[in-house]
């Protein structure tokens, strides 16, 4: 934050005169709270470009997905069969890769989730007809809506296993990041698993099963990251942050590279146990600071669970549902996902006691919406949920929190792809839409490998009525990126009632031209179906820039990419 620059823009602002005085605290994002009397309409409403302040690289792959062997993501959603009348591409379906492709997926996360914590690769691979069964881990999840039936959801058929998900990858553009079972299998296992996908052709056993089987690959995967183990303080294994630390580096140590840069991701926390990171990074440290540079990512998972006003704490009875809500909730569910920005500060700060230069980074490899039960496409889909504008606006709102901070946070998977949670497409049988999140990544993708810099965003903040209590959530907030001459500058206006008229400026460089994309909708309930798939959709428009100056109205609840031209 660049404390001498807000506080001359301050001055100004108070010195154009009170003709409104409004709401006299503005919230900017980064937590930063100022006094600050607003001025007259014009500058009710203030976005600052710091184009000499950059922060980072934006690693593409913060645009990263997650694909979990859970529900309708694999079965219905990617793998409809070779033999199906459904257009697919050796058994994927053709549609999901034709959209997948135009938001440039960078990396996928398979095959979990905690689902990993319980697969065994060689069950995935090989003559398809010959491949086990297994009982899927979430066979008892409590509210699934098809407990104790016969289908693939409860009882694995494995169709779709390591090289069908790697030509999913191809298809789509994607890197691969696989996640490896620490519960069930040891690091032998895992060894062999980066042996079958890496090793050269005809090198080895590993090398020639994958040559052969129904999706033959004679080529290496050449996949590089490899997740050791998921939630290792829950489902994968109830360890202790020491004992994890331990077992990491078994698993890790002297596993062959085949020529591939393998970068590892450690299993981190959940929300702010700051105290697991705290204690995996404490032990490790014990056999040297270097170590760090064996450990490229540290995994964090923060849902928003929307428990509603703190009404309960329980886990499945707390969750709300994901169209039917108030305004409070809305709130409620934007506040939940805007606490990401401190758990990276948080986590960030314990990772620097122990790794002092930072080597390892922050890997946010689970992150979405979560609500109850009832709006499935169909029961088989598991934590499937509708998505509306408000999950875009949470989309749009995290995106944006991840370039903030695109010096700490390398990857981000949002969960999950298809038909679960946050997805980005609904899928069942021959039918598809893509969800107002997938809009969100598509006008997001300008911002990959673009050059985060520093934006500050001043806004009146949004009110609302929080447990019989006046309660607020800030205005405007976002992120700018820069490629040459082309600023990406993404805005979310979270107020549900207010649009917010914003002056934007650009420290150091003439504004040519603007244009914008904008998602948004009179009702921040709306939602794509099979029967109407393009309800919400962006929209662009070309701005008019006079003599250098923009002024843009951002819609309630809404979230608008501007692509300026600099002089
Ligand atoms: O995304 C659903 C589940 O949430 C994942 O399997 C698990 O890692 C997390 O608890």
């Amino acid at each position: 934050m660049t404390t001498l620059k807000r506080r001359a823009f301050i001055g100004g602002a108070m010195a154009v005169g009170a003709a409104v005085l409004a709401k006299p605290i503005v919230t900017l994002p980064g937590s930063v709270t100022k006094n600050l009397m607003q001025s007259s309409r014009a500058l009710e409403s203030r976005i600052d470009v710091l184009v000499g302040e950059p922060i980072a690289t934006i690693n593409p792959d913060i645009y990263g997905h997650f694909v979990e062997h859970l529900g309708g993501v694999v079965y219905d959603g990617i793998w409809v069969g070779e033999n199906s009348k459904i257009p697919n591409t050796n058994g994927i379906r053709t549609a999901l890769v034709d959209a997948m492709r135009r938001i440039k997926p960078s990396v996928i996360r398979y095959p979990g989730g905690c689902f990993a914590d319980s697969y065994n690769w060689r069950d995935g691979i090989g003559e398809r007809s010959k491949r086990p069964r297994r009982t899927n881990f979430w066979v008892d999840a409590p509210e699934s809506a098809v407990r104790g039936q016969n289908v693939p959801q409860n009882y694995e058929p494995n169709h779709f296993g390591t090289n069908e998900f790697m030509r999913f990858c191809q298809l789509t553009n994607g890197q691969a990041y696989l996640a490896a079972n620490l519960r069930g299998l040891g690091a032998q296992d895992f060894y062999e698993w980066v042996e079958y996908c890496n090793s050269p052709a005809g090198t080895t056993t590993g090398a020639d099963m994958r040559a052969s089987g129904e999706v033959p690959s004679r080529e290496p995967f050449k996949v590089q990251y490899w997740g050791v183990g998921n939630e290792t303080w829950g489902c994968g294994g109830n360890l202790t942050p020491e004992e994890y630390a331990a077992e990491f580096r078994r698993f890790t140590a002297a596993v062959p590279r085949y020529g591939v840069p393998l970068k590892y991701i450690a299993s981190g926390s959940n929300g702010e146990d700051l105290n697991w990171t705290r204690g995996f990074f404490a032990r490790t440290r014990e056999k040297g600071e270097g170590i760090f540079n064996n450990i490229y990512g540290w995994g964090l998972h923060h849902y928003a669970w929307n428990l509603s006003q703190g009404k309960t704490t329980d886990w499945l009875a707390g969750k709300r549902d994901a169209l039917q809500f108030d305004a409070a909730e809305y709130y409620e569910l934007l506040r939940e996902g805007d606490r990401m920005e401190s758990l990276i500060n948080r986590h960030w700060t314990v990772m620097g006691e122990y790794d002092r230069q930072h080597r390892t980074k922050l890997v946010v490899d689970e992150w979405g919406a979560w609500y109850k039960p009832g709006t499935e496409i169909v029961p088989t889909h598991q934590f499937g949920q509708q998505s509306t504008m408000r999950d875009a606006v949470l989309a749009g709102l995290t995106l944006d929190t991840f370039h903030r901070h695109a010096d700490k946070v390398v990857m981000s998977n949002v969960a999950q792809l298809i038909n679960c949670l946050q997805a980005l497409f609904l899928a069942h049988e021959d039918k598809f839409t893509v969800t107002p999140t997938y809009h969100v990544f598509e006008m997001y993708a300008a911002h990959q490998a673009a050059q985060a810099v520093r934006a500050e965003f001043i806004a009146p903040r949004a009110t609302y009525t929080r447990n019989d209590k006046p309660a607020d959530f800030w205005g405007l907030a976002g992120s700018a990126s820069l490629k040459g001459k082309q600023l990406t500058l993404t805005v979310i206006n979270a107020d549900i009632n207010q649009p917010r008229e914003a002056e934007i400026n650009v420290s150091g460089a003439r504004i040519n031209s603007a244009n914008t994309r904008e998602l948004a909708e009179q009702d921040v309930h709306a939602h794509n179906t099979f029967d109407n798939p393009r309800l919400v959709a962006p929209k662009d428009a070309q701005v008019a820039v006079t003599n250098g100056r923009l002024v843009h109205r951002f819609a309630p609840a809404s979230v608008t990419r501007l692509q300026i031209t600099l002089g």
